[in-house]
């Protein structure tokens, strides 16, 4: 598949209005929420000025500052049946640290697509000065009360006692279907590229996951699943698609924890030397 069939395919859900906690999904993953199309619109347009003080939550670096807190939180919480994702700002702080970075202090609501349910959050985040990670510390009402779904059990039980590793590639696919099997490893992917986009983040940087390439589950000795993913980031900020190499564990009792990721070569370089290896 294209990336501009990725693209236009993305476009194409950004133009719907009312969208389902369904479509949120899908629209979390194609990019191109009508929240996030406005907001590169904003990022293009505007010049930056770090601004201190209390911000407007609908701007982009209060609203990328929230996108840090959701994928910490994913990384923290998400599962093949829990996927977390900023549903509102409602305040926003910035300060400069001398020496250290920014920091900003958010209060957010942030929804869980899968069981739907809502819930507030007061954060901090920290960029720190050059290119590190942003630190994040946040917490939220009933998160941790927020148990192991059984979908999750039985999901992993499935997978666990099955004598065939599942192996899957293209989530979704160029017409943006997906089988409904396929479904929970579409979702453990867009908890896996919150670990990248967590630690890729900066306040020049907007990605979003644009597609599962493939996953294949790997044999394990442990009570832990494994898998190698390979996921395509969208880079907002210079329209292209990177792709990352993840090897990821989940089990419902450890949470999902990264083993290894590997930023990938560009896709046109690959394209043109095909299966080398
Ligand atoms: C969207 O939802 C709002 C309020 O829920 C409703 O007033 C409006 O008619 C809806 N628009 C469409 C296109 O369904
Ligand atoms: C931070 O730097 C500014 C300007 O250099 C200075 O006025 C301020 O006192 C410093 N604050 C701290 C906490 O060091
Ligand atoms: C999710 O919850 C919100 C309010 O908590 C409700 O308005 C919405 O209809 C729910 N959506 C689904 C799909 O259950
Ligand atoms: C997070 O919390 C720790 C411990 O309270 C603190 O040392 C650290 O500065 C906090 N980080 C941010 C970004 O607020
Ligand atoms: C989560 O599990 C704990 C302990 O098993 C239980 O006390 C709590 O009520 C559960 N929370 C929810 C929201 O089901
Ligand atoms: C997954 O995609 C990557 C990158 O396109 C490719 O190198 C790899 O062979 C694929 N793996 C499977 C199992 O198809």
């Amino acid at each position: 598949m294209s990336v501009q069939t990725i693209i236009s395919l993305a476009l194409l859900t950004s133009t719907l209005g009312n969208a389902s906690d369904e479509q949120k999904l899908e629209d979390l993953m194609d990019n191109f929420s009508p929240v996030t199309a406005k907001l590169i619109v904003e990022a293009e347009a505007v010049e930056e000025v770090m601004e201190t003080g209390e911000l407007n939550p609908n701007h982009y670096p209060v609203r990328r500052a929230a996108n840090a807190v959701q994928h910490y939180i994913n990384t923290q919480y998400g599962s093949p049946f829990k996927v977390f994702m900023v549903e509102k700002v409602h305040s926003g702080y910035a300060e400069d640290i001398n020496n250290t970075g920014r920091k900003y202090q958010l209060e957010i609501s942030v929804q869980e697509m899968l069981g739907n349910s809502t819930h507030k959050c007061s954060a901090e985040v920290l960029f720190p000065k050059g290119d590190g990670s942003p630190e994040v510390n946040v917490s939220c009402e009933e998160l941790e009360t927020l148990n192991t779904t059984k979908d999750d059990e039985a999901f992993y039980e499935k997978l666990k006692t099955s004598q065939n590793m599942l192996m899957a590639q293209y989530l979704p696919d160029s017409h943006g279907h997906i089988e409904p099997d396929m479904k929970p490893l579409r979702h453990l992917g867009i908890v896996a590229s919150s670990f990248i986009m967590l630690k890729e983040s900066t306040e020049q940087t907007l990605y979003n996951m644009a597609q599962v390439g493939n996953v294949t589950q790997l044999a394990t000795e442990t009570d832990e699943l494994k898998f190698d993913y390979f996921i395509l980031l969208h880079d907002m900020v210079s329209q292209e698609i990177i792709r990352w190499k993840l090897q990821i564990s989940w089990s419902p009792l450890e949470g999902v924890k990264v083993q290894q990721m590997e930023k990938m070569p560009h896709c046109h370089e690959c394209k043109k030397t095909p299966n080398t290896d």
